[in-house]
């Protein structure tokens, strides 16, 4: 049987293309499933002494967090460590993974905390240690790739939060020799979430993600544990960790950290990093967005650049935004404010490197397009926020007061977004659509 490594897709046939979730290169042989024992039997039914429950009469049970103080992490995990619970923490080589974790175990100096390594060896795990100054006596380390050696070791020792680094070293024998498959993956995945769930202990399980894709990995167990956190890539030493799925809080949230010779460092005041400093008059295609992420806003530099595209087929580049969002934008404004974009090459960039998931950045991105288009730079002291409908009006958009009470405290004098009546701030400019959003922009002095 061969085994999509991205979606699970199952077919007899080695494929190139996959043709559930249209991947290529995702298929990898896999062992025939053990034969299930109930098959060809007639499944009985059982009677238990248990009974449906009213919803009034189930007991509260709130959700017992552990908080590691490490607040980037505990603001992503929704408000520190859930008892009981299973976490990915997904990212491609060398992000910093088993840096957080270790860091994340000094941190937890009151708990009994277990590293479990099965891709590098004790002496590796020291060295990183000692790097990060780390010497605490409560970390205990074991390096083991045999899922029932691991087991039997989780039993015996009951620690309370258990790094396993990574699940994709983790093999069991019931499925095969070979670790990394997406059934071993999966099944080792199932166990270890179950010895959580059974002694309420925290299980996190790092995942490599390569760039082209997710090798048997994180995408198939995301759905088998309660938090996937993954690890980005942002400019130099900035890594940006984010929540995909969280069953104990929100998956808006972000922790920003920086990499350096201490390890990871928490960033405090992100409301700037993602600026760029510039004087004198920005280039054309240059704006500022003012964007919420979490429980957060700040404000982030959106560069876009249009080109005669060479190859006749016109094409979209922006790996910051999404792609439909870019051409919705671009057709709206072609819609709206008649211009052409047809035989344009279009590049967006997102300066500090963070993707941008986020309704408000709509307004910014129109705006810097048609700067770029037109080679008008927009003011420096201008800032924007505001989604776009297709008929190019600028619509309600959340946290607005928040949005621009930031970009006021740090400086700008003009903030554009759309029309609200709770608004009484000197220096917004609420426009009703992009024709008056580009009117207001081009005759701020
Ligand atoms: P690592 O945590 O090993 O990444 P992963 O587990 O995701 O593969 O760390 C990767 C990089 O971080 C490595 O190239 C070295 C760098 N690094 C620092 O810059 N500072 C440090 O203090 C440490 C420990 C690592
Ligand atoms: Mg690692």
């Amino acid at each position: 049987m061969f085994v999509c490594t991205q979606c699970g897709y199952e077919h007899p046939k080695w494929l190139g293309r996959c043709p559930s979730c249209g991947k290529w290169n995702t298929f990898q042989e896999e062992p025939e499933k053990p034969a299930q024992k109930s098959s060809g039997e007639k499944k009985k039914r059982k009677h238990g002494n248990r009974k449906p429950q009213s919803l009034v009469e189930i007991p509260e049970n709130p959700a017992f967090r552990i908080l590691s103080y490490i607040t980037e992490l505990d603001r992503v995990l929704g408000g520190g460590i859930v008892e009981g619970s299973t976490i990915i923490v997904g990212g491609e080589p060398g992000i910093g993974k088993s840096t957080l974790m270790i860091q994340l175990l000094a941190a937890l100096r009151h708990e009994s905390v277990l590293y479990l390594s099965g891709e590098e060896s004790a002496a590796q795990i020291k060295d990183r240690a000692s790097r990060l100054s780390i010497t605490s006596e409560h970390i205990k380390v074991f390096c083991e790739t045999d899922l029932e050696q691991i087991l039997g070791i989780l039993q015996q020792s009951l620690p309370k939060i258990v790094i396993v680094d990574s699940i994709q070293s983790v093999k069991s024998e019931e499925i095969g020799a070979i670790a990394g498959t997406v059934n071993q993956v999966k099944y080792c995945c199932l166990e270890l979430s179950d010895w959580a769930k059974e002694t309420g202990s925290a299980v996190f399980l790092v995942g490599h993600v390569t760039k082209d894709g997710m090798l048997a990995g994180p995408k198939v167990i995301e759905h088998l544990v309660d938090t996937v956190m993954h690890f980005e890539q942002g400019h130099s030493g900035l890594r940006i960790l984010r929540a995909q799925k969280n069953r104990f809080g929100s998956v808006d949230e972000m922790g920003l950290f920086t990499m350096n010779a201490e390890g990871l460092t928490a960033v405090r005041d992100p409301s700037t990093i993602f600026l760029v400093h510039r004087s004198g008059t920005l280039p054309p295609g240059i704006t500022s967005a003012i964007v919420y992420e979490g429980s957060r806003s700040f404000l982030v530099e959106i560069q876009a650049l249009t080109v005669v595209s060479k190859s006749g087929y016109p094409r979209v580049y922006s790996d910051k935004i999404d792609i439909p969002r870019v051409s919705r934008i671009a057709a709206v404004m072609e819609k709206h404010l008649g211009m052409n974009f047809s035989g344009q090459d279009i590049y967006i960039n997102v300066a500090g490197g963070i993707k941008l998931n986020e309704v408000g950045v709509e307004l910014p991105l129109a705006l810097a397009l048609y700067s770029a288009h037109t080679g008008r730079p927009v003011n420096r002291k201008a800032a924007a926020a505001g989604e776009l409908s297709l008929a190019g009006e600028i619509m309600p958009t959340p946290f607005l007061d928040r949005r621009i009470k930031t970009a006021f405290e740090l400086g700008f004098e003009q903030v554009l977004g759309p029309s609200s009546e709770d608004i009484e701030q000197n220096g917004y400019i609420g426009c009703s659509c992009i024709q008056e959003a580009l009117k207001t922009v081009y005759s701020i002095k």
